[in-house]
């Protein structure tokens, strides 16, 4: 028997495209592992009425451990038209796969490196005053709460009665009394102590075994007072038990000009879902984006890894595939680091430095030029050949 079994969800578009190739990477490193692939996504949707059927969620509650790629999501008119016919009509109704997965699991943590490869043309650098250039070192890790806030779907255009006599007797609504209903929307956005406190342990956690100096805890809750300052109390709860590791507080809008100016000095980044979101995405763009970010979504039990990208339809039918496999490939890293494999996941890292690093063997993103067809005849590596460079330097 294997030491490890994992659940290979593939998904939509590209999603099938890397994920077999950082397959073929675990087994390379030796990785002790059965593999049982399960369907999610758009398919699933369009002839089940379940983008997440019961099977996968039997896998996965079992097997605890997850490799996903990408799912297709459209706009609900698409959806409702796509089902097959029988299925029509029946009231059935699009959820995404991945946040029904979270929440299902309880998967709150999203850990999200932002990593910089040295050599990768696509690292921020930033104009010195004598007119040459600095590649900062970023190293930095959002710590994304994954199952609150304003992500947790509770929100109506329209309210109810019952939800606008609650909203009445607050007295800072008096100015929307007015408002028609059906020309207001309210998104509800619930922190709950004992999630936020999770999300910022897991935060000191990370930079207790890095060795970092400090977490940041980036918030508003000078503006958001209830909800920001739940995080921002919590934060400095959480860092009393961790002597030794600062805890610095921003604010996200100063954040992401600091990101722009210094990213370098974040290291350990914890947020709320929606501004975690924001700032995963924003340090994965300076460290090469979508074909390098990498993420993990973890609860008690089970842990789902998979790359920020989405399943690029436009690309999803190239023969031979184009796309950069490095973040599912990542993302499988951060699978191995989770159940103890360091010295596995330490070669991946490894041989993906030495391939960015000697720079001969580039995706097409890596180059600058468009995705496409085209993009191999203008020297582009396919999603294949990169693998096979990575593999080529285990
Ligand atoms: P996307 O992430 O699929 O693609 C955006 C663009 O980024 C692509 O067109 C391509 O130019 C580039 N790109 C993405 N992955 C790449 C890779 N590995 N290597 C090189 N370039 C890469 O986002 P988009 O186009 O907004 O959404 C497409 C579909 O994916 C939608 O249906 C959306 O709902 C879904 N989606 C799913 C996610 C998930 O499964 N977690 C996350 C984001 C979007
Ligand atoms: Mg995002």
């Amino acid at each position: 028997m294997s030491k490890h079994s994992v659940v290979t969800m593939p998904g939509d578009g590209i999603g099938n495209q890397v994920l077999p190739e950082a397959l073929r990477v675990l087994k390379a490193v030796g990785f002790d592992a059965e593999y049982i692939p399960a369907d999610i996504g758009w398919e699933c949707w369009r002839n089940e009425g379940n983008a997440l059927p019961e099977r996968t969620i039997d896998l996965l509650a079992r097997h605890k451990l997850g490799l996903f790629g990408a799912i297709t999501s459209k706009p609900n008119k698409e959806a409702q038209a796509e089902l097959k016919p029988e299925l029509q009509g029946k009231g059935l109704v699009y959820y995404s796969p991945i946040v029904t997965m979270r929440q299902k699991f309880n998967l709150d943590i999203c850990m999200r490196p932002c990593i910089g490869f040295t050599g990768n043309p696509l690292n921020y650098i930033r104009k010195r005053v004598d007119d040459d250039y600095d590649e900062p070192e970023i190293d930095t890790t959002v710590f994304r709460q994954n199952t609150e806030g304003m992500y947790a779907g509770i929100e109506w255009t329209n309210p109810p009665e019952n939800v606008r006599a609650a909203l009445n007797s607050h007295p800072r609504f008096k100015a929307f009394a007015s408002v028609p209903g059906p020309d207001m929307a309210v998104s509800v956005r619930i922190i709950t102590r004992s999630a936020a406190r999770r999300i910022v342990t897991a935060a000191f956690d990370y930079a207790k075994k890095r060795g970092f100096k400090g977490v940041t805890i980036c918030e508003k809750p000078n503006v958001v007072r209830e909800t920001s300052g739940m995080m921002e109390e919590t934060a400095k709860e959480v860092a009393r038990n961790y002597p030794g590791i600062a805890l610095w507080s921003t604010n996200i809008d100063a954040q992401l000009m600091w990101l722009n100016k210094n990213p370098e000095d974040y290291n350990v980044i914890v947020a709320s879902n929606l501004f975690g979101d924001i700032l995963s995405d924003a340090f994965a763009g300076l460290v090469g984006g979508l074909g390098f970010a990498a993420s993990g979504n973890i609860g008690d039990e089970v842990a789902v890894f998979e790359p920020t990208h989405g399943s690029a339809p436009k690309y999803a039918e190239l023969d031979p595939p184009i796309v950069n496999p490095i973040a599912m490939i990542l993302s499988a890293v951060m699978m191995l680091e989770h159940v103890g494999e360091n010295d596995k996941a330490k070669r991946i890292k490894d041989a993906i430095s030495t391939v960015v690093k000697e720079g001969k063997v580039r995706t097409y993103d890596m180059m600058r030029i468009s995705g496409g067809a085209k993009s191999i005849s203008q020297g582009a590596a396919s999603t294949i050949k990169m693998t096979d460079a990575i593999l080529a330097k285990l």
